[in-house]
């Protein structure tokens, strides 16, 4: 699979990681297309990674990834132009946060709900997964915890592109998706990331991932 990523961050940056591992080709999308990190980061992709613009990663990919700020995830996108995005899976890893100084982050007031739903919104012919929000870059891929592989919650409207999703979580070493149905889903996917944040502070230990108990 080609898979287009809109970002070049840690995330960005893992992720692709993670897809050409999986051996997928994968191509990162910047403004920035000159920074060291991301020249690191093609030596060790080698020939099945490439960077380019916002554009042209959406074209290049048929899964497109955005993995931008959250809160600039629609400039990104609107930068990439909505018709590159027509009827391809979108998998949406981003929260939408305020820095507050001194203190956790919270949720970026938001209109639609959530940026899940903004970003369906945006882009009514694609079909939007959130997924990957609730976990540190670190354990994206192949995540190992004392207590086994923990769960990844996703949801979104269409059931193929969530069943696409469900083999490339598959591929990243989460066997355990939970799927909470339609992309509204992500008002509590995207808070989830703020009990993450208040958890790692609260234990002091960033090593942690969500997994429901169950018998
Ligand atoms: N860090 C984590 O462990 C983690 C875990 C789960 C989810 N997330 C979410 O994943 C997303 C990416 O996180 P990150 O830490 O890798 O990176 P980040 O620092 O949140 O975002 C960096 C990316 O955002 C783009 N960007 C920033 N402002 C922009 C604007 N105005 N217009 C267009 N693009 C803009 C940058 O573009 P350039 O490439 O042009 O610089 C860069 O690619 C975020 O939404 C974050 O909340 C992060």
């Amino acid at each position: 699979m080609k898979v287009g990523i809109l970002g070049s961050g840690d995330v960005a940056r893992t992720l692709g990681t993670g897809f050409i591992a999986s051996g997928h080709e994968v191509q990162l999308g910047t403004g920035h297309p000159d920074r060291p990190e991301l020249a690191e980061w093609l030596v060790h992709a080698g020939p099945k990674g490439s960077i380019g613009s916002f554009a042209d990663a959406a074209s290049y990919g048929e899964v497109v990834v955005v993995a931008t700020r959250g809160v600039a995830a629609a400039e990104a996108i609107r930068a990439a132009g909505i018709s590159r995005f027509d009827g391809k899976v979108v998998l949406d890893v981003t929260n939408p946060l305020d820095v507050v100084p001194g203190g956790p982050p919270r949720l970026a007031p938001n209109p639609s709900g959530s940026n899940g739903e903004a970003i369906q919104a945006l882009l009514p012919t694609a079909r939007v997964v959130k997924a990957f929000n609730i976990i540190g870059h670190p354990h994206m891929y192949h995540p190992t915890f004392p207590g086994g592989p923990p769960d990844m919650y996703i949801c979104g409207n269409d059931a193929a592109a969530k069943e696409t999703v469900g083999r490339i979580l598959a591929q990243f070493g989460w066997p355990s998706v939970i799927d909470v149905g339609g992309i509204e889903g992500a008002r509590e996917l995207e808070a989830l990331c703020i009990l993450w944040v208040k958890s790692g502070l609260a234990l002091d230990n960033w090593d942690i991932a969500f997994r429901l108990l169950r018998k």
